[in-house]
């Protein structure tokens, strides 16, 4: 099974087997299958944050339970999204039925399911900030369980999706608390100047939208993973430092007296906006974000990616993460 327009970096895939469950049953049925046979087990969502290897032995399972529904409970309004749902698609829909707090989260690519693995985050928000709960499906037995949100160990791009729970479940439904009372969050960059003072959540969405079209490239036509790198912390001592030498440079102090830098200027700041080698390149309008011409290899992207951290570490010592997960059975 060709994986290869399933991961919106466009690498090359296939998979040895792979299976779509639409039900819970289903994905039962397929994990006991694997089961059986010993199959290694890889879960996708979208494919949008992912670098894939050549071939992925075993199973490859992309659930495709796609519904969603609202429920009111107590004055609140509950979201539930099954793993399949297009993350954007809900946003649009909340937003549109002005239901305010994910619309910050406009057109971030991918499905519900991968959500909270990273906790997705833009302009100002997480998906922390309005996650009630995950109901998930352990690989081993089929058992379900659902997490709340303190459960899940949410951090900036972490959660226990990353850590003591990885590669252990499956993601099949997350369930979101939203508002119909408006609360607009506004502070991040430019969007309050693009909007009105009493904006509704599409307009909010809207204005997202316009501000991530101006920079991310659109996977459709160029394909990239989004940021390639998180924005690193460094502790409070480097800022200052960096900071007397680049007054200019962005920096974010958190609550525990580390700071965050932009990735993306650091990588600027090198020369490198733009810069490419091979089939892979630094975005020209975001240098956070790496970007795949077509022909490349994950080899050749891995190695592209550490040369730019490398470029990163001469010159300004602060070393970078990456974002997207490596899919293979090894640890890259
Ligand atoms: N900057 C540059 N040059 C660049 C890119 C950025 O100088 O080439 C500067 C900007 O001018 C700004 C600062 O760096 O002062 C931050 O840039 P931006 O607002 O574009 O955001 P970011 O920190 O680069 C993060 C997220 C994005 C998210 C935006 C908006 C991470 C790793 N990335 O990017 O998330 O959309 O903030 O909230 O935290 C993603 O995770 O895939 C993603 C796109």
């Amino acid at each position: 099974h060709a994986l290869t327009d399933a991961n919106t970096l466009g690498l090359p895939c296939v998979a040895e087997r792979h299976a779509a469950p639409s039900t819970l049953a289903e994905l039962r049925e397929a994990l006991a299958l694997a089961k059986r046979h010993d199959w290694p087990l890889t879960v996708l969502g979208g494919g949008s944050n992912l670098i894939l290897p050549e071939r992925l032995e075993g199973l490859v399972i992309q659930p495709a339970m796609s519904q969603w529904w609202l429920k009111e409970q107590d004055g609140a309004v509950l979201v539930h999204a099954e793993a399949a749902v297009a993350w954007h698609a809900l946003v649009m829909a909340l937003a549109q039925r002005g239901l305010w707090g994910a619309e910050n989260l406009a057109l971030i690519p991918g499905h519900c399911g991968a959500a909270p693995i990273q906790n997705i985050g833009a302009y100002g928000v997480e998906l922390s900030d309005l996650l009630e709960a995950v109901h998930l499906v352990h690989l081993d037995d089929g058992r379900e369980t659902v997490l709340s949100a303190a459960d899940c160990a949410f951090g900036y791009r972490d959660s226990v999706f990353k850590g003591a729970l990885a590669g252990r479940v499956v993601i099949t439904r997350l369930v979101l608390r939203v508002s119909r009372m408006p609360r607009p969050r506004l502070g991040y960059g430019d969007l309050a100047s693009r909007l009105d003072a009493e904006p509704t959540a599409l307009a909010v969405a809207e204005a997202v939208c316009a501000i991530r079209g101006e920079k991310l490239p659109d996977p459709a036509t160029l394909c990239n993973a989004g940021s390639f790198f998180k924005n690193p912390l460094v502790d409070g001592e480097r800022a200052r430092r960096l900071l007397a030498e680049h007054p200019a440079m962005p920096n974010f102090p958190q609550p525990d007296g580390r700071v965050k830098l932009a990735a993306g200027w650091l990588i600027d700041r090198c020369g490198l906006k733009g810069w490419r080698q091979g089939h892979f390149g630094v975005h020209d309008r975001q240098a956070l974000v790496l970007v795949h011409f077509g022909g490349g290899s994950a080899d050749e992207l891995l190695g592209f990616a550490g040369e730019v951290a490398a470029r990163v570490r001469e010159r300004f010592g602060v070393r970078l993460e990456r974002e997207p997960r490596w899919a293979g059975a090894q640890g890259q």
